[in-house]
């Protein structure tokens, strides 16, 4: 399979930059002791999780059939959270999980005598503190429902829970704003934690970000989990796929009205949701920060502001010319969605030797089937 054979758009990800990424959590673990689990929740295409699986624990999930994936496809320890379980949720999950971590001390109570015997009991807890550069994505944002506050816990549950998770960090790319917040947590909740056998600190430590001291993190975290007497984990997620994956798409028309925009054939609404969502405009390979041809990267679904980015190039694009969206692993094929009926982006991996393996590809029956199975009779 060569690259320009294929129909864009399409994923393609780039196992040579995941392995890398992949060394730098092993050497977290090996330093500190911690054990990694996937988080489902920002990539779950499980073509590629035979080449995950040699250095992370297992995986943690945000919903139902999370859990079944990450068991039936991953293996290893599979933790189950949910913000909200139903009673049906839990009987399902109880009989392939591990871990089974309540949002609330109400779904504990009312449930926990389904899971024990069969899964370790965790809940999640709220520090009230957090690092997160949006209110959309913090978790201790105000009125959050993410957790148990700590002022709120009924602290005759730590009698009988074998652990807690906390998750309060989104892209956090400094080591000691981590640390600071791990003391916290050891302060606030330190005579609590003594009483358990595990601790979830969540997501969010962006530790393969260029520059990113893991021997400090390690240590902090080595040191927090012998004073508490706990297994410590990680939930990573876009740490773990951060800049392996490129979304390639083709040029399909250019407009001008004041300045000039390049249509392609894929929207941030469908396929690249976050841009949207969070307004953090994409990167463009082939763009040049000194360039002097300037282009809206217009998205081909109907909402106007649909765009991926507004940047330079050093020559005029051309219709037909491809280009590469860079960082479209995370939070973006776990969103795909059919609006518009555009194309959906088949997905390939580059394997270390440059050979292409086809992960998947979508027709028009998924787009047809997503909608209805039958019609009214
Ligand atoms: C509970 C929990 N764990 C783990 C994660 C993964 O976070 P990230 O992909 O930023 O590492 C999230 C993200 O929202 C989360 O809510």
């Amino acid at each position: 399979m060569q690259k320009n054979d294929l129909k864009t758009p399409y994923f393609m990800i780039d196992e040579s930059k995941l392995v890398a990424n992949l060394e730098k959590a092993k050497l977290l673990k090996e330093l500190s002791g911690v054990k990694l689990v996937l988080a489902l929740k920002c990539f779950s295409t499980w073509g590629v999780f035979d080449l995950i699986k040699p250095y992370l624990d297992g995986t943690t999930s945000s919903g139902p059939y999370e859990v079944k994936l990450g068991y039936e496809t991953f293996g290893g320890e599979t933790h189950a959270y949910s913000v909200g379980y139903s009673e049906d949720d839990v009987k399902d999950v109880a009989e392939i999980c591990d871990k089974m971590i309540f949002n609330s001390q109400n779904q504990l109570a009312a449930y926990r005598h389904l899971v024990e015997g069969k899964a370790s009991l965790g809940l999640r807890l709220n520090p009230g503190v957090s690092y997160a550069g949006q209110d959309l994505a913090n978790p201790a944002r105000q009125y959050s429902r993410l957790g148990v506050q700590w002022d709120h816990i009924d602290t005759a549950v730590f009698d009988n829970l074998d652990g807690v998770m906390f998750h309060m960090n989104c892209e956090n790319k400094d080591e000691d704003a981590f640390i600071r917040l791990l003391n916290d947590i050891s302060d606030k909740f330190g005579k609590h934690l003594d009483k358990l056998d595990w601790v979830s600190l969540g997501g969010g430590v962006f530790f393969t970000w260029p520059g990113y001291n893991i021997e400090k993190l390690a240590a902090a975290l080595k040191t927090f989990s012998e004073k508490h007497g706990v297994q410590l984990y990680l939930e990573p997620g876009e740490a773990i796929i951060t800049k392996t994956a490129d979304l390639v798409v083709t040029v399909v028309d250019i407009v001008e009205n004041e300045i000039k925009t390049a249509i392609v054939d894929s929207a941030t609404e469908a396929h690249r949701l976050d841009t949207l969502i969070y307004d953090e405009p994409a990167s463009i390979a082939e763009a040049s920060e000194q360039g002097a041809h300037q282009y809206v990267i217009g998205s081909c679904s109907c909402l106007a502001g649909d765009q991926f980015c507004v940047t330079q190039f050093d020559e005029p694009l051309k219709i037909g010319q491809r280009l590469h969206i860079t960082d479209s692993a995370g939070y973006t094929m776990v969103k795909l969605n059919w609006f518009n009926g555009l194309k959906m982006p088949s997905i390939y991996c580059e394997r270390a030797n440059g050979e292409i393996e086809k992960l998947n590809e979508f027709g028009y029956d998924d787009f047809k089937r997503s909608l209805s199975q039958w019609s009214v009779s």
